[in-house]
């Protein structure tokens, strides 16, 4: 079955919508004006429904099908990033400095396309939650709906949602049972020894040497306290320390990464690092405190909502488009909240060749638009079929 035709006969339209969002991108929880776009679209294809001011600008709408059944969340987020744009397209953003860099624009847009025909014929049991979300480049806006009770108050069953991916070719979908992302954490440590001349080291508590103890003790996280065949990264990004040739300074800062998928991985390396930084520390007679953040947690798909994803990406798209067992990545994405709080399953969509994301020279590609908007509107269909 290719992209629902009906679906198809709209793709002018949802063109013009995603290049309207496209010129007028928006940050974090500062998404007024796409949120207003939104429930204008919505208001238009009959959905009276609506609940905006969720974690700031997000909405949710009610579709409702013929007779009772569950209801499934469809998210899409809706902000763009700090990126000054250069695709030096028509339709480029308006506002310096800002852009849809990441392709929320067409996924707000796929949405609104499968709101508009699943408003239209309603071939569906039970209803469907429309989630358009802000702040997942950084905020949690994911988190925040979630912890205002979207979930109860909607009664949502199942979540599911899709982010497009460069190099992978148009009509062609991606996903996997289990980790699909991962979680991102930030660490920071703060060294206080005591400055002096370079020349007198042994009046001095030198921090510098104490940074690079903690740096190479730190590598060994991932060498001799982790199992060989999961996934961790721990990375030292960044050391600042020092002013001149002849001065021992008298603090140093490191910060750096730390990306898991597994919740007693990353609660290890939170433990080690604890151990190592107080350890070090005192062998070298300075003073360090360890800042540990966590970000978003990891995207964790649920097996059945996968395999049925994975159906319908098939039906709309055919079997050899559709890849179940891709590998994960170690990108974030804070849908992973959603999946926290109920079953479901996030998904890859192709876009084919085009710059990478968050690059300034990226665009969405209108043409896959009706193929999102299909797999939204098959899932509701395929998931709650009216008999
Ligand atoms: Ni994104």
């Amino acid at each position: 079955m290719p992209p629902v035709n009906r679906i198809a006969d709209f793709a002018e339209d949802m063109k013009g919508w995603r290049r309207w969002m496209h010129q007028n991108p928006e940050l974090q929880f500062d998404c007024h004006n796409t949120a207003a776009f939104v429930v204008e679209r919505l208001r238009e294809f009959g959905i009276t429904d609506i609940h905006q001011g969720i974690a700031k600008t997000g909405v949710v709408a009610i579709i409702e099908g013929r007779g009772d059944g569950p209801t499934v969340g469809l998210r899409a987020d809706m902000d763009a990033l700090p990126i000054e744009e250069a695709t030096g397209a028509d339709h480029a953003s308006q506002t310096p400095g800002k852009m849809h860099a990441c392709g929320h624009d067409g996924h707000t847009t796929m949405l609104l396309g499968a709101a508009r025909y699943l408003a239209e014929t309603r071939r569906f049991k039970g209803r469907v939650a429309l989630i358009f979300q802000p702040a997942e480049e950084g905020g949690g806006g994911a988190g925040v709906m979630v912890e205002e009770g979207i979930m109860q108050r909607f009664d949502i069953g199942e979540v599911y949602a899709m982010h497009n991916k460069p190099g992978l070719p148009v009509g062609h979908f991606q996903i996997r049972p289990g980790p699909m992302m991962a979680a991102v954490d930030t660490f920071e440590i703060y060294i206080n020894g005591q400055g002096g001349h370079g020349a007198m080291p042994h009046q001095t508590r030198d921090p510098i040497v104490a940074a690079t103890g903690i740096v190479q003790a730190i590598q060994t996280i991932v060498s001799r306290n982790h199992y060989t065949l999961d996934e961790l990264v721990v990375s030292v990004t960044q050391i600042h320390t020092g002013s001149a040739d002849n001065i021992i300074p008298e603090e140093a800062y490191i910060c750096g990464t730390v990306r898991t998928f597994d919740k007693a991985v990353q609660q290890m390396v939170m433990d080690r690092m604890e151990a190592i930084v107080a350890g070090q520390a005192a062998s070298y007679g300075v003073e360090a405190r360890l800042d540990y953040q966590q970000g978003y947690p990891a995207t964790v798909n649920h097996a059945d909502q996968t395999a049925f994803a994975a159906d319908t990406a098939r039906a709309v798209s055919g079997d050899a488009f559709v890849n179940d067992t891709c590998n994960p990545t170690m990108g974030a994405e804070d849908f992973s909240y959603m999946l926290e709080a109920r079953p479901g399953a996030y998904i890859n969509i192709g876009q084919g060749e085009s710059a990478g994301l968050h690059h300034p020279a990226y665009d969405f590609n209108d043409d896959i638009a009706p193929i999102g908007a299909s797999f939204f509107a098959q899932l509701v269909e395929r998931s709650q079929p009216v008999s």
